[in-house]
């Protein structure tokens, strides 16, 4: 059997098969409550490696570790800084992954190279129960052929790895739908990489200081997180992303899609917008009021845009604040970091 229900987690021979995977380097993919993972002992080599062949991904971008109690974290890391201290109280489990200096356990072939390892632990009670069934922490990426969106549903999981991996455990549709923020504790002052659904805000809050936002100079600087540098979330078509007041964008994207073939022409946008937008295939992301919703169906969109094979997507951009800044992020690296400005 390669395939099971998430409701089915809880039997014993269930637990026994996930166990029996795993410690045969095995591969498992499975949902957490921001995205699908693949996932592996994140200290067993030759179990990682598989996970870059299933991926088809860089072995430079780290792996986050997963693990199913807090406690389990020192087993890992050198030591762990007093603001993860306070950052793994108030926000784990939960969608966010903090950046430790690893010691020997974790292998380079999870960090890419580098002293230091991402480990979060996921509120999902699936992904909980597998960890827990497989005894180890398993470094699980996203749970897509490397350069595509992130899976959300089980039907992409299904797509890209059925008979790639051993197991593919079905959770229906995630909760949140981005992956989880990225903050790296190894330096003096907190460093925000990869904006999630635990905001900068919340964060600077918690820790009573301002962090420092890597995500804001992406675009031009050294990338301070492997995972920066390369393309991703793309979908095959052109994205327009298109920043300014609500009336410009529409009446853009209504003069703009008439100059290509409309069957090959997808707006994403929030209700408020698509309403007054006049195109084919239009894929509704969500009230602009609720982010959450938006956050969601990203991913959804940008694949379900692709299924349709459609070669110019325009998307409105959102407020970068908040959940927002998480989405944004998402789309300006769908939009190959092009935006235009109007
Ligand atoms: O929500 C998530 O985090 C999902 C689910 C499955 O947990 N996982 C995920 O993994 O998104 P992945 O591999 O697609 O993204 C990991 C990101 C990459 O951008 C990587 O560069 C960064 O985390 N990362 C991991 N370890 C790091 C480290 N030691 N230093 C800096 N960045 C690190
Ligand atoms: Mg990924």
């Amino acid at each position: 059997m390669c395939m099971i229900s998430g409701n089915d987690i809880y039997k014993n021979e269930i637990k026994a098969q996930i166990k029996e995977i795993i410690s045969h380097g095995g591969l498992i993919v499975f949902p957490t409550e921001t995205v699908y993972g693949i996932g592996a002992d994140a200290t067993n080599k030759e179990a990682v490696k598989r996970i870059f062949v299933a991926k088809g991904r860089p072995s430079d971008n780290p792996l986050i570790v997963h693990v199913a109690d807090k406690e389990d974290v020192k087993k890992y890391v050198t030591h762990i800084p007093f603001y993860a201290e306070k950052l793994m109280s108030y926000f784990w489990p939960g969608p966010l992954t903090i950046v430790f200096h690893k010691n020997d356990t974790i292998p380079y072939e999870v960090s890419g190279g580098l002293d230091t390892v991402g480990i979060r632990m996921p509120s999902s009670v699936i992904a909980q129960e597998i960890i827990k069934a497989a005894g180890v922490p398993l470094c699980a990426p996203s749970a897509n052929i490397s350069g595509k969106p992130s899976s959300t549903l089980f039907e992409h999981v299904k797509d890209d790895f059925l008979g790639k991996v051993d197991l593919l455990v079905d959770g229906g549709q995630v909760e949140i739908g981005l992956e989880s923020t990225v903050i790296d504790l190894t330096t003096p002052i907190p460093v925000l990489l990869r904006p999630g659904a635990i905001t900068k805000t919340m964060i600077e809050k918690v820790l009573d200081i301002g962090i420092i936002d890597a995500t804001e100079h992406e675009i031009s600087d050294i990338p301070k997180s492997p995972g920066m540098k390369y393309t991703h979330y793309a979908p095959k078509g052109h994205v327009h992303l298109l920043e300014g007041d609500k009336e410009k964008v529409i009446a853009y994207i209504n003069r703009k899609a008439h100059t290509f073939d409309l069957m090959k022409v997808g707006v994403m946008a929030p209700t408020e917008y698509l309403k007054e937008i006049d195109a084919f295939y239009k894929i509704d992301l969500g009230s602009i009021n609720q982010t959450d919703e938006i956050g969601r169906n990203l991913f959804l969109a940008l694949r379900q845009m692709d299924a349709l094979n459609l070669t110019e997507i325009f998307i409105p951009a959102l407020p970068a604040k908040d959940f927002g800044q998480a989405i944004m992020n998402r789309l300006i690296k769908a939009a190959g970091h092009q935006v235009i400005h109007l």
